[in-house]
């Protein structure tokens, strides 16, 4: 009985020196150790290379130049290849998707094609092709004058197209009448790239008044 006492004794005094084993912070610690992060969460240094392949390149500009024109009866267009003659910029023409006759083109009738649209602010007359502004940093642009306005084409073009990084010189013909705030109007339309105000030529106009033109613009 004795023996038994001593063993159960004994026994009683290892199981409360074990309990004591432990260092303080691991026996009462309640708070949760941080989670290991997930392979996710795991920040990973990109290699070198990669970062380089993802980094954007901003496109290459050509610093080019061009004339774009629309011009139904051939005014502005003779003025548009003196221009890209002078600066040697390549001339594109704005065709519309359906050509104006001479009789859309009659003013003298207000029912007639051409001056129904200038009379409806959101007409956007179709244009036949797209034409590229890739590489473009300069584009000179001409139309007519309509009803003291630029032709609703010109303002489908302007909306179909980023002028980012393009300088925009306008220029038109007319009967008699300025360009008023025509180049504005379309920048405004565009709503990308500078637009400047629009210079009104005649007909007639020297290549020595181009030419100054083109250089006050440099
Ligand atoms: C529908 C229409 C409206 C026009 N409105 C004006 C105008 O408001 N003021 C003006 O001076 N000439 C006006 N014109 C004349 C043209 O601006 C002029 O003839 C121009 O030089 C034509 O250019 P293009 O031969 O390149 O088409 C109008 C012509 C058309 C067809």
């Amino acid at each position: 009985m004795k023996t038994k006492l001593i063993v159960i004794l004994l026994l009683a005094l290892t199981l409360v020196f074990a309990g004591c084993g432990s260092t303080p912070a691991q026996a009462t610690s309640s708070t949760p150790a941080p989670a290991a992060p997930t392979p996710a969460q795991t920040p990973v240094a990109a290699p070198a290379v990669a970062a380089a392949e993802e980094t954007p390149t901003e496109a290459v500009r050509e610093n080019k130049s061009l004339v774009v024109v629309f011009s139904c009866t051939g005014t502005t267009k003779g003025i548009a290849e003196k221009i890209a003659a002078l600066t040697g910029a390549e001339l594109v023409d704005l065709v519309p998707a359906q050509p104006y006759t001479a009789e859309d083109l009659n003013y003298n009738d207000r029912s007639t094609r051409a001056t129904v649209e200038q009379n409806t602010p959101d007409a956007r007359p179709e244009i036949a092709e797209d034409i590229s502004l890739d590489g473009v940093t300069t584009l000179y642009l001409g139309y007519p004058i309509w009803w003291g306005q630029a032709p609703r084409i010109m303002s489908t073009f302007v909306e179909s197209h980023d002028f980012t990084g393009i300088t925009v010189i306008p220029f038109c013909t007319s009967g008699g009448s300025g360009a008023g705030r025509t180049g504005e109007t379309l920048g405004e339309q565009a709503g990308t790239g500078n637009f400047l105000s629009s210079t009104r030529f005649s007909s007639g106009v020297s290549d020595n008044e181009l030419q100054r033109w083109i250089d006050s613009h440099k």
